[in-house]
């Protein structure tokens, strides 16, 4: 969604910050602008579109040493030129760039318009500067913590005053702000991305702080005022991770990358002496791990199909009773909050608004909640009480591929970890830890052979909807294989247990509706090979993801090197994610950036 970034230094911010946002292009957006300082005032230009469109129309000699820009994902407003970020004051003194939405904006809205002030676009992000403005007292950081302390709503916010053009203020309550600290040079922004050309340290900002930042300096405070004391950490991200290393499309890169990813998720934490998972950081004691009676896995997107995986992983492991559920249903549902609960929350970026707001209730009713996240340092990191780091990188993809890979597989840690401390014995967590390093070279194997698939793709791709179908562990990998298939290649498909088919769905099968079939070789093939025998007897074509070929029950297979059963689903899906890419090539789509998505989704 949203994305900001600001430069202040002693380059031409231009370039630097042009970059920063063609680096948050993957977030997702509308409408793209910039505003800098240059003698003395803004310079400001913002336009519906691409950020390339907006760099082509920007005047060749546009330049200053301070400025913001911003990536607009439309939510007060519709994409337009008025609506895109950075937003001024009446006077066009003060330049706001906002991610988040204030809740009170309309009332504020229409007492300023009473008041005589005039706006210019339908946004909150106005308001904000309209506020600012009239908080003026000489002192940015003060009229700023003023206008703040009269507004409700979330927000990660960057202003530039052009009196005070050497410093930006920055602000954080609910949505990501960061700081990028260079050499003679300061950036500012919402994603990591952004920073990590031109700054060797970070600077994380927490709720209800204030910053100001100039070219060689930044001091933090509380939304009264009050020092803050921030230490900066070292950028871990490397730049190459945020390009696509050869590869047409993030995507692709990112689905090969996973036999690494697996094993940066795995990395230190099988523990064959003991046959059990090392994970350093849950901050809870095998006592406290052994008292909880249930687990519950709140996510959203592709982060609930993991969800719905590890819930599996986790009842079949540990014996515990698990269930997973949208994070957005659980957070308005008013639920009950139960001690012997131990709640597991799962997000790649960690600052799903729905996901964040669900953490937050558990821990307001005293309720323990783990993270599984793989971004370091982002807000649902930091709200829950310890957790588990994918390690994966970052992931630049709208469609989730390596980080949905590494969630099922610290779903795994955790359930083998669960299940050595309660009734899971030692041959079987030897079985697993083995199964589990085997992992990253039976992914590699399996993303060798892609041409099957492409031909598969080819074929689905030419239809206009899809079945896809597994049982019980084989039904979320049918779940985020038909979510891969809608997101990229924008073909209808719908997953169903595969013994549901005949309560319904059924009713479709035909030749013309092909169905993706998950067939693990475990003890449900038989039951799944009836299944394939009731599409076949209805004439629908069935491509099969297989570990066994299977005859002449399905038209296609792609076969999957067989793991432990309990790990078979995070293999099972892999094919199903080169199968929406390949079909979504077929279909000449926009891989990386699907229409109506993005890739994190920090408001509502
Ligand atoms: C968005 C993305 C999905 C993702 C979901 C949850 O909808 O498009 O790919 O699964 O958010 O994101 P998270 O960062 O919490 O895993």
């Amino acid at each position: 969604m949203c994305g900001i970034v600001g430069y202040v230094g002693r380059q031409n911010a231009v370039p630097v910050l042009l970059e920063g946002l063609a680096r948050l292009e993957y977030r997702g957006y509308d409408s793209a602008g910039i505003a800098v300082v240059r003698n003395g005032s803004l310079r400001v230009h913002k336009q519906a579109g691409k950020v390339r469109e907006l760099a082509a129309a920007l005047p060749k000699r546009l330049n200053g040493q301070v400025g913001i820009a911003h990536t607009r994902w439309a939510t007060h407003g519709v994409p337009s030129d008025a609506n895109a970020h950075p937003h001024l004051d009446m006077s066009g003194r003060i330049a706001v760039v906002h991610n988040g939405m204030i809740e009170d904006a309309a009332v504020l809205r229409r007492r300023l318009e009473a008041d005589g002030i005039s706006f210019s676009s339908e946004t909150d992000t106005e308001v904000l500067a309209q506020l600012i403005a009239l908080e003026d007292c000489g002192d940015l950081e003060e009229a700023v913590r003023r206008a703040l302390s009269k507004v409700h709503g979330a927000y990660g916010l960057a202003v530039l005053d052009a009196n005070q053009p050497d410093r930006i203020v920055l602000a954080r309550n609910g949505s990501p702000v960061l700081i990028g600290v260079g050499e003679r040079q300061m950036l500012c922004a919402s994603d990591m991305a952004a920073l990590v050309r031109h700054a060797q340290q970070v600077v994380h900002l927490e709720d209800g702080e204030v910053a100001s930042v100039t070219a060689d300096s930044f001091s933090t405070t509380t939304l009264d005022a009050r020092p803050t004391v921030k230490t900066a950490t070292s950028l871990s991200a490397e730049d190459a991770d945020y390009e696509r290393g050869g590869h047409e499309h993030f995507m692709l890169k990112e689905i090969l990358e996973q036999p690494d990813a697996i094993d940066a998720t795995l990395r230190g934490r099988l523990d064959t002496r003991f046959a059990t998972s090392r994970l350093g950081g849950l901050n809870l004691t095998a006592r406290e791990l052994r008292a909880f009676r249930r687990v519950h896995v709140i996510a959203c997107g592709s982060a609930f199909y993991a969800g719905l995986m590890g819930a599996g992983m986790l009842e079949s492991l540990a014996r515990l009773p698990a269930s997973a559920e949208p994070a957005a249903e659980f957070r308005y549902r008013n639920p009950v909050i139960e001690p012997d609960t131990l709640y597991v929350a799962v997000s790649q970026s960690g600052e799903t608004a729905d996901t964040l707001a669900a953490v937050e209730e558990i821990r307001r009713k005293g309720g323990r909640v783990l993270g599984i996240v793989n971004v370091p340092g982002s807000s649902i990191s930091r709200a829950v009480d310890g957790g588990i780091y994918l390690h994966a990188g970052p992931e630049i993809s709208v469609a989730s591929t390596k980080a949905f890979t590494c969630m099922a597989v610290a779903f795994a840690l955790l359930a083998v970890h669960l299940g050595r401390l309660r009734d899971l014995g030692p041959a079987d967590g030897e079985r697993l830890i083995r199964g589990l390093a085997e992992l990253p070279a039976k992914a590699a194997e399996l993303l060798q052979h892609q041409d099957e698939i492409v031909q598969a793709a080819n074929w689905i791709s030419a239809t206009p909807s899809a079945f896809y179908i597994g049982r019980v562990r084989g039904y979320p990998v049918a779940l985020e294989g038909a979510q891969k298939l809608k997101e990229i290649s924008y073909i209808h498909a719908e997953a169903y247990p595969a013994a549901e088919l005949k309560h319904g769905p059924l009713a479709l099968v035909s030749p013309q509706l092909p169905t993706v079939a998950i067939v693990p070789d475990d003890e449900l093939l038989e039951k799944n090979l009836a299944s394939l025998e009731q599409i076949n007897s209805r004439s629908g074509p069935v491509l099969a993801v297989a570990h066994l070929p299977l005859g002449s029950l399905a038209d296609r297979v792609i076969q999957v090197p067989k793991s432990e059963p309990e790990l078979d689903p995070i293999l099972l899906g892999l094919p199903l994610q080169l199968l929406a890419y390949h079909a979504a090539i077929a279909l000449g789509r926009d891989i990386d950036q699907p229409r109506n998505l993005a890739k994190s989704v920090t408001v509502e």
